[in-house]
């Protein structure tokens, strides 16, 4: 039999399954009618995830806070997350104008760790977000995290988590300091490819002036 705290929890986990579902839904909506507007589709590729019931008690646990409905309500904004890779910087941006004008998301909070890298050299756009879902008794509103990354600061991201993994809380100095400097390595990495595709995009103009209409 389950107690009542749990029979609250495995409620609350169900409503933030319908979220993962409409967020889902919502972000492929907006990209396929940003594709058929502009003709290209700035997504490398994206993900949408629900954390494990493990992994909510070990967040939960690590802030110090006891296993509860209203504490996973209150405390953990990224149940569901979407992580959204882009190819170049232009295409986070324009993401994040296309996610924030959208009247079916609530926007909560952006966090730009792009113009203000987190002090390990950790790099990307988030948005937390209110998704509504739509139940007998009416509208209800979950948390929703959504990352927007570039592929060089998907790679960073990806490696960082795998190597400080590793070393569970302590990390040691030198790579610590190494990651941080890989980081800017790859901030210029990003830069530079911007601009060659504005080159790109430059030549591509010029040619279709010469195809005669
Ligand atoms: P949480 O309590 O986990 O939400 O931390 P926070 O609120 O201080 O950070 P934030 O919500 O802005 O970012 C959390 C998420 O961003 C993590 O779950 C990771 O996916 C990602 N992230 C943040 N910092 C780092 C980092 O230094 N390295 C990597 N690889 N990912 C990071
Ligand atoms: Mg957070």
């Amino acid at each position: 039999m389950k107690t009542e705290e749990e029979l609250k929890i495995s409620q609350l986990l169900m409503k933030y399954e319908f979220a993962q579902k409409m967020i889902e839904t919502e972000i492929d909506v907006l990209l396929q009618e940003f594709t058929y507007q502009h003709g290209y589709n700035p997504v490398e590729h994206s993900k949408v995830r629900m954390k494990s019931e493990k992994s909510i008690q070990e967040k939960l646990a690590r802030k110090g806070y006891e296993y509860t409905a209203s504490n996973i309500l209150r405390h953990i904004d990224d149940v569901v997350g979407v992580r959204i890779v882009c190819s170049f910087l232009t295409d986070v941006y324009d993401l994040v104008s296309i996610l924030s004008k959208s009247s079916n998301l609530i926007i909560k909070e952006r966090k730009d760790y792009i113009a203000h890298p987190k002090k390990t050299g950790y790099s990307s756009y988030h948005l937390l977000v209110l998704v509504p879902i739509y139940l007998q008794d009416g509208v209800e509103y979950m948390d929703c995290e959504i990352q927007i990354r570039t592929i060089a600061m998907d790679f960073w991201a990806s490696l960082d988590h795998k190597i400080s993994y590793k070393f569970k809380e302590i990390i040691p100095k030198e790579v610590e300091e190494k990651l941080y400097e890989y980081s800017l390595m790859i901030q210029q990495l990003d830069e530079k490819m911007l601009e060659l595709n504005d080159i790109v995009n430059k030549y591509k103009k010029e040619n279709q002036k010469e195809i005669p209409s």
